[in-house]
């Protein structure tokens, strides 16, 4: 049987939201400080302490938001630590992230500053964890009111007049872990009260992201859409790809999990893997469809008319750090493997978006499938910025249905589809199709139908691909991975005949009639 697919291109179903393609930037290793942030002496080119080219490559993929300060840190994070004149601010310990000392020279300012420089939206996540209600209400009140207050003055007292504009605000972070280890029925009613004191400004109106499940754990998304979804208007999933999950769970009589960490076990090498780790990663990266599926179902019997939207606001491959690294740094290569897994990440979310209004990819610089990597003034793309790069025609896009059947991609017994993908039309009527093919030793031939669209016009393709399954890019050879022409394909009438190479990423193009 060959792969086959039909499009049709008037089936226009929901707009994929661009916040799919957001990012995630933690207080974590070499992410802000010494990545994003050198600090306004460095000799590195920067503009008031951040890097420019990091700015010009992120601007290039359209980041259209940016999470921070955490994950982990963010239920640690005092915000108050981090304003006012830098030489005076306190020096705290980064305690999830190698005990090493924070700074604090990074703070509210700075990371306002960054997003404007980046023209992107902020997301800032308060802390539930260790904070408390009066302290995230503050920092609401310092970023976002307008009027006269003790907030307004000190803000303005740090040298800002007007407060900034601020929509996506997270309640917690993994408050099933590292934000408090809290049952879910204690996280509901925590969030409903921390919720109801961080304001609405004016017209600054918030945009409340809860803490949501870690991965499977359903009966932590049925009790939040039960006992909080009234106040919120997402809650946010964290699912990372990787082999052999390093936590182990336990139940408790009433449903609710224990997170153990285990240090013991390994998540293995980036970059050196044999063709049953790559299985592992696809099939860890495919899992999120299922996850998605079950958590939907459970969002439609308390939110039918889905008011309150899925984010996944931290995804991503997890392996053990580069050798010789500090370990609490979670610095990792990024190869060829990264960037099938992120495509068929990214299908999904797109696949999704009728409930998916944002997710964010763990983490953009220097940690865990970043997009950057940088050594002193050098710095590389890798193979999933790339990824990123291709897909940027699905945002704001209107998704197209499609259906798709595909060969089995078999590996020790077990299988998969070989092909997946997602369809959307660009504002111009171009339609946008983006596969992978994640079987790394076979060509895939996909037979694709569109149709109720007259004509093509131009068609293009581009593809992501190479003989070797973990090849990356390196300070010594940056430019090893990067998408070429693609061009094998045939057209007949409104029948394209795709031949996609093994373990790549492909983005086709077929502009509207003239
Ligand atoms: O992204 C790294 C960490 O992973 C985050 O701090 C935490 O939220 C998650 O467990």
């Amino acid at each position: 049987m060959a792969n086959q697919m039909i499009i049709n291109a008037k089936a226009e179903k929901n707009t994929i939201n661009k916040m799919i393609y957001g990012h995630f930037a933690e207080h974590l290793g070499r992410c802000i400080y010494g990545g994003f942030y050198v600090g306004e002496d460095s000799e590195i080119p920067n503009i008031d302490g951040m890097r420019i080219d990091i700015i010009e490559a992120l601007k290039k993929i359209k980041i259209p938001c940016l999470r921070w300060p955490g994950g982990c840190f963010a239920d640690e994070y005092h915000w108050r630590d981090g304003i006012g004149a830098k030489e005076e601010r306190k020096e705290i310990i980064n305690s999830h992230w190698g005990g090493v000392v924070e700074n604090n020279h990074f703070g509210t300012h700075e990371f306002f500053r960054l997003c404007e420089l980046l023209e992107t939206e902020p997301y800032i996540c308060g802390n539930l964890g260790s904070g408390t209600v009066q302290e995230m209400s503050e920092w609401v009140e310092y970023m976002t009111f307008d009027g006269k207050s003790p907030m307004t003055t000190l803000r303005k007292n740090n040298g800002r007049d007007k407060p900034w504009r601020l929509k996506y605000f997270g309640i917690g972070n993994e408050n099933w872990g590292c934000g408090g280890r809290m049952r879910v029925e204690y996280y509901a009613d925590e969030v409903n009260r921390y919720n109801l004191y961080a304001r609405d400004y004016g017209d600054n109106v918030l945009f409340r992201i809860a803490a949501g499940p870690r991965g499977d754990n359903y009966k932590w998304t049925k009790v939040l859409m039960r006992d909080a979804s009234m106040h919120l208007d997402a809650i946010a999933l964290h699912y990372y790809t990787r082999l052999g999950d390093p936590v182990i769970t336990t139940s408790i009589p009433d449903g609710n999990r224990r997170y153990l960490r285990d240090n013991s076990r390994t998540r293995k090498s980036a970059t050196l893997f044999d063709k049953k780790d790559w299985f592992g990663i696809m099939k860890s990266a495919i899992y999120m469809d299922e996850m998605l599926y079950k958590n939907e179902i459970i969002m439609d019997q308390y939110d039918p008319d889905k008011r309150v939207s899925m984010v996944v606001d931290e995804w991503g491959t997890w392996f053990d750090c580069e050798p010789g690294t500090n370990p609490g740094f979670l610095y990792q290569q990024n190869t060829l493997r990264d960037a099938v897994s992120a495509g068929t990440t990214l299908n999904i979310f797109n696949n999704h978006s009728e409930r998916v209004h944002m997710a964010n990819i763990a983490q953009t610089v220097n940690v865990l499938q970043a997009m950057i990597l940088t050594e002193g003034q050098r710095m590389i793309l890798t193979p999933t910025y790339h990824v990123f790069d291709l897909y940027k025609v699905h945002q704001d896009a209107k998704l197209l249905d499609y259906a798709l059947l595909s060969e089995e991609y078999e590996c020790d017994g077990e299988t998969l589809k070989q092909i997946n993908a997602s369809v959307s039309k660009a504002v111009d009527g171009s339609v946008n199709i983006t596969l992978c093919n994640i079987n790394p030793e076979k060509e895939a031939e996909v037979v694709c139908y569109i149709e109720d669209f007259g004509p093509f016009g131009r068609i293009e393709g581009k593809v992501l691909t190479s003989s070797s399954m973990n090849a990356m890019n390196t300070f010594e050879a940056p430019d090893n991975l990067r998408p070429s022409a693609f061009t094998n394909y045939t057209v007949k009438d409104n029948k394209i005949t795709l031949h996609i190479p093994s373990k790549s990423v492909v983005l086709l193009t077929v502009k509207a009639p003239e």
